[in-house]
């Protein structure tokens, strides 16, 4: 098979503010919803926290040197809102924004393109106490924290994204409860997905305004689902699951409604919509940020199926897929902003071999290829993650880096992955 990548595709890793900066009381740097989660007992594995994580606060310098070795054209990281406006909203804290302001001429100089994130997660613990995303008002605080960093950054950002994963910060945090600020109720969760939805609206027209030249999105996580035998059960169960967890997101968003399908199942739980959210909510975007690891199933037998550290399912072919669907219902163009597995690496004889992840990758990356000559518009693919790093509710016990990090001493070593994504890079060919 021809697996040569277009010259103008884009070669990416990506990474979040709270899983690798610590420094978390550095230069005016409020409290988040995740320190808070963090330190609570019993809501992380181990109670580990992002105080240190991977110190990249501090070492973000030798860290894009990294990145520059690899040969990274692109970097996908967050920006912390507890560092802009320690209190959510008010005081701009100048320190925060010189610190990304550093991180980004770094990338410019190396020629590697910024991508940020403006919420990944870290959600200033003043505002959670306001009542945080299940408050209208919160979509508005967040308009004016983009404000605060696209009129500092501005075009030097070539691609911004409002938030990374809607569906977590609204299910996974207020419904099921994994994720902070750990809360049991599926209405509220509604809820809070419809203010993130409408922030992301709101915020888009602000940051066509600070960043005229830059390409404007936001990044959902997809779990396709699938149905294995022809049974209306299995069938009806997969629609359903693929209608909360993907179009429920992804509707809104392309055309300005929620699923019907859904909308009813929820019954009276269904958010408080107000006139002219979905018209906002529908505000025209460049790109779709699609970040995949696994699907579900239902019915039939899976048979053996093989799976990462984190127990998803390994299933590439489901990539694929959606990359087609998504063009075929949405026609957006789209980039890959997350993808990658947790193994058990060991760092042994100074080397840290990963076969495992290499092969991940490699079959994902095939299937992103056969996407592309199927028709789907995909213009670059961001690998998960640039280190190991801090993986919320699992705390430090899954890695997903490309680069090791040996937490005590902090220090990087190279992953036979990361040298064959460095190879990839070079060539725009994957094995498969
Ligand atoms: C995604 C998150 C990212 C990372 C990966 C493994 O859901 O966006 O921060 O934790 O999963």
């Amino acid at each position: 098979m021809n697996t040569l990548f277009p010259a103008d595709f884009r070669w990416g890793v990506a990474t979040a503010a709270y899983q690798i900066e610590g420094a978390v009381s550095k230069d005016g740097r409020g409290p988040s919803i995740w320190d808070t989660f963090s330190h609570t007992p019993g809501k992380t594995h181990n109670g580990d926290t992002g105080d240190v994580a991977c110190d990249h606060y501090h070492r973000w310098a030798d860290d894009l040197e990294l990145m520059s070795q690899l040969g990274i054209q692109s970097y996908r990281f967050s920006v912390a809102w507890p560092r802009i406006l320690p209190q959510g909203t008010g005081r701009v804290n100048a320190k925060g924004l010189d610190f990304y302001e550093r991180l980004v001429d770094g990338l410019l100089a190396r020629g590697i393109e910024p991508n940020a994130t403006l919420y990944h997660w870290d959600l200033p613990q003043p505002l959670q106490d306001k009542g945080g995303w299940a408050s209208r008002d919160t979509a508005q605080t967040f308009v004016a924290y983009a404000d605060a960093v696209s009129r500092r950054l501005g075009d030097r950002v070539k691609f911004y994204a409002t938030f990374n994963e809607p569906w977590c910060i609204a299910i996974l945090s207020h419904e099921i409860g994994e994720h902070a600020p750990g809360f049991n109720d599926r209405r509220l969760a509604l809820q809070v997905a419809h203010h993130v939805l409408l922030a992301h609206g709101l915020a888009m027209p602000v940051l066509r305004e600070n960043a005229p030249k830059a390409q404007h999105g936001i990044v959902l996580n997809f779990t396709p689902s699938y149905a294995l035998d022809d049974s209306i059960e299995a069938r009806q169960t997969a629609t359903l699951m693929d209608g909360t967890f993907n179009r429920w997101f992804a509707d809104p968003l392309f055309k300005g409604r929620y699923p019907e399908d859904i909308w009813e199942l929820y019954g009276e739980l269904v958010p408080k919509v107000d006139d002219g959210d979905m018209a906002q909510i529908a505000a025209p975007i460049d790109f779709l940020g699609v970040n995949y690891y696994t699907r579900v199933s239902f019915g039939g037998d899976p048979g053996n199926v093989e799976r990462t550290a984190m127990g998803w399912e390994v299933f590439p072919q489901g990539l694929r897929d959606l990359l087609l669907r998504l063009q075929r219902d949405y026609g957006v163009p789209m980039y890959v902003t997350e993808n990658g597995a947790a193994y058990a690496d060991n760092f042994v004889d100074g080397t840290v071999h990963d076969p495992e992840r290499v092969r991940y990758l490699e079959r994902h990356l095939a299937a992103v290829h056969e996407a592309l000559e199927a028709g789907a518009n995909v213009k670059g693919y961001y690998a998960w993650s640039l280190l190991d790093n801090f993986e919320w509710a699992k705390g430090y016990s899954k890695r997903f880096g490309l680069i090791y990090v040996d937490y005590p001493t902090q220090r990087r070593i190279l992953k036979s992955s990361a040298k064959w994504y460095a190879e990839l890079i070079a060539t725009h060919r994957v094995k498969s």
